[in-house]
């Protein structure tokens, strides 16, 4: 049996109280929703800022209504330290979340993503070790490799970021390991690489490249590859990044104070992606004809991006249950839904 399948039923039996920053955004969303239907009580916490009530409301759909009684809301900010508190009180685990995501939204208001990627992040740090929670488990980011050519990519190589969100990501691990060294405070650090998946926000200037694409597909409206459509990426379906959180937080001590990858360990062009989306769509009787419209690169993107996740493998238990095809082929559903 896998760890996870054996933690989930652990869980089942001893429901625990978690504490989800970002909840109402789409990978704490994500993971309110597999909690909830193991039975756990979950807090959450959220302002709003790029997350969206319909993503809650959807979960309450999904759940059982004394599931949904076990969710307690809490509409907050992670840079007002009375909140992190008050979020933290009672919780076993936190799974932090929140954060402004998106390379270009930090490259236009640095000043913005500072404040709350690590300025949230650390009144979060401060108020979970006063808690006294269990554990701290935080999304990292592959965006930390930075401008490093090797691949795949290994956890201690990394190489300069390449803009200020990357910085954030970067000084979050900075942050957790000196929290480590001078309170004992070990947190786990998950870098994602590309995650996507159900309730991904389509909509918007920075939007992720696949419900963008597919929102622009659906509608049968151009779709732009920055670059050559060479560029390459480790999609890493949101089920994956669910299973690496619950199995972080409850890892031993000798596995904290540690980042990891949390990828599938593949590689796929932009220019393949645009095809598997096409076939996806085609699949639910929807073709889209219309050819790529290429324009330039874009700045602060890493060229290639490929996971090694061995150590996931070997310290969490970590083993993804998704590929992108068949990540894509789970996802697609939402999306004709939520445009149709
Ligand atoms: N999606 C990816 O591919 C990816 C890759 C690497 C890292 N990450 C990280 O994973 C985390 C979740 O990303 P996501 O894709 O779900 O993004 P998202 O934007 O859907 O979710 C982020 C959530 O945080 C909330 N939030 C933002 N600022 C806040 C604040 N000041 N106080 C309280 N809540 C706040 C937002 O309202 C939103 O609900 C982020 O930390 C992101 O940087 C995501």
């Amino acid at each position: 049996m896998s760890r996870y399948i054996q933690l989930q039923s652990e869980l089942r039996q001893a429901p625990k109280t978690w504490l989800i920053t970002g909840v109402a955004g789409f990978i704490g969303s994500n993971l309110l929703e597999t909690l909830l239907r193991l039975d756990q009580r979950v807090v959450g916490l959220d302002n709003f800022a790029t997350g969206h009530q319909r993503n809650l409301d959807e979960v309450r759909t999904l759940v059982k209504a004394e599931q949904w009684r076990r969710f307690r809301f809490i509409e907050g900010d992670i840079r007002n330290l009375d909140d992190c508190r008050e979020a933290c009180t009672g919780a076993d685990y936190v799974l932090h979340q929140a954060a402004l995501g998106s390379v270009p939204r930090s490259l236009n208001d640095p000043i913005t993503s500072n404040e709350v990627n690590i300025g949230g992040f650390l009144r979060m740090l401060v108020a979970a070790r006063d808690a006294g929670v269990k554990s701290f488990t935080y999304a990292a980011s592959s965006s930390t490799y930075g401008d490093h050519p090797d691949l795949p990519k290994v956890e201690d190589v990394i190489g300069k970021p390449l803009s200020p969100y990357a910085v954030t990501k970067y000084v979050n691990e900075l942050y957790a390991d000196v929290f480590a060294r001078s309170y004992g405070f070990k947190a786990i650090g998950l870098r994602y690489f590309n995650v996507f998946g159900k309730r991904q926000d389509p909509d918007g200037a920075y939007a992720a490249v696949i419900p963008k694409w597919t929102a622009s597909m659906i509608k049968d409206e151009g779709v732009f590859i920055n670059g050559d459509g060479e560029t390459s990426r480790d999609f890493c379906f949101v089920e994956n990044a669910v299973q690496a959180n619950l199995l972080a937080a409850v890892a031993d001590d000798s596995a904290r104070n540690e980042v990891y990858n949390v990828a599938v360990s593949g590689r796929t062009r932009l220019n393949d992606l645009y095809g598997y989306l096409k076939d996806a769509l085609a699949h639910h009787g929807l073709n889209y004809t219309r050819s790529p419209i290429y324009r330039d690169f874009r700045t602060g993107d890493v060229r290639h991006s490929q996971a090694d996740i061995n150590k996931a493998a070997k310290l969490l238990g970590y083993v993804p249950s998704h590929d992108i095809g068949l990540g894509i082929r789970e996802a697609m559903p939402w999306y004709l839904a939520f445009f149709r």
